[in-house]
């Protein structure tokens, strides 16, 4: 007989309803109504991003998501005093520290623990005394597992976006795709070997970190094409994924786009 696998959890990330309201810089779409229509169809966690330059999710977003939210919230945020200080009020169930650069897009890499391990070291400590569960935003290598657990952190976020990224280049038809292979001058085989390195790198740190009493999530870059293989990975409890459901949701509506996700993250 096969033993229950634990179940994970959808984690639905909303920055990008608060994207299409600043493009208009008026009230609407408020991300507050996207929790609601989340939480009924499923999602089992709201994750929010407040940024230091506030480029979506302002703070008073937060504070009503938070304040209002069914579902557990996970904030993330950069180790900054000021960042932390508004975050250690504003109290979510969890706080993803994230690096942040301002002229990124999105969320490039994992932290550098090593480099930042002092700050990281104080942030947890300040987190921890509000409170507040911290999760470090990493990239999947053990050194970095080894370093959150000796920093105190309960979770861990792996990124997957290397994962995701090699995974477009392989299996989409999109041409940005192609560029970047011809970029590689990678073989067929070597693109396949590239990404079986990345998934087995996302499977092995998931599992050290497990057997260190982390607990484990992943994201980034994550949707309907590529999540299965991450959903088997029997240690990672948690997804946190954004950008492909709502643009899902543009065509189908939001609360099919997270029943369609939360469908395939089942055990
Ligand atoms: N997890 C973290 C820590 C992130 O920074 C992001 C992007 O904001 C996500 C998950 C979701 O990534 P995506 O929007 O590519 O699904």
């Amino acid at each position: 007989m096969h033993a229950v696998k634990p179940k994970i959890d959808l984690g639905v990330n909303i920055d990008h309803i608060a994207v299409l309201r600043e493009a208009r810089k008026i009230n609407d779409p408020d991300p507050l109504m996207a929790l609601a229509v989340c939480a009924q169809a499923g999602a089992d966690q709201i994750t929010i991003h407040l940024r230091e330059d506030r480029r979506h999710i302002h703070d008073d977003d937060a504070h009503r998501i938070i304040a209002s939210s069914p579902i557990l919230v996970n904030l993330e945020c950069a180790i900054d005093p000021e960042i932390i200080r508004i975050v250690t009020a504003l109290h979510p169930h969890r706080a993803t520290l994230v690096p942040e650069k301002r002229a990124e897009v999105t969320t490039e890499g994992g932290l550098d623990v090593m480099g930042s391990y002092e700050t990281i070291l104080n942030t947890i400590k300040t987190l921890k005394s509000a409170e507040i569960e911290t999760s470090l935003f990493i990239d999947p290598t053990l050194e970095a597992v080894d370093l959150s657990h000796k920093l105190g952190a309960q979770w861990v976020e792996l990124h997957t976006g290397t994962y995701a990224n090699l995974y477009a280049m392989r299996y989409s038809a999109l041409p940005h795709s192609h560029h970047a292979i011809d970029e590689l001058r990678l073989t067929r085989h070597e693109l396949d070997e590239r990404l079986t390195q990345a998934l087995d790198a996302i499977k092995n740190t998931a599992e050290h970190a497990h057997s260190l009493g982390l607990k484990v999530a992943a994201g980034h870059g994550l949707n309907y094409q590529n999540v299965m293989p991450i959903v088997a990975i029997d240690t990672i409890t948690e997804l946190n994924i954004g950008q492909s459901i709502i643009a899902r949701s543009i065509f189908t509506g939001l609360s099919s786009a997270v029943k369609e996700m939360k469908n395939l993250c089942q055990r």
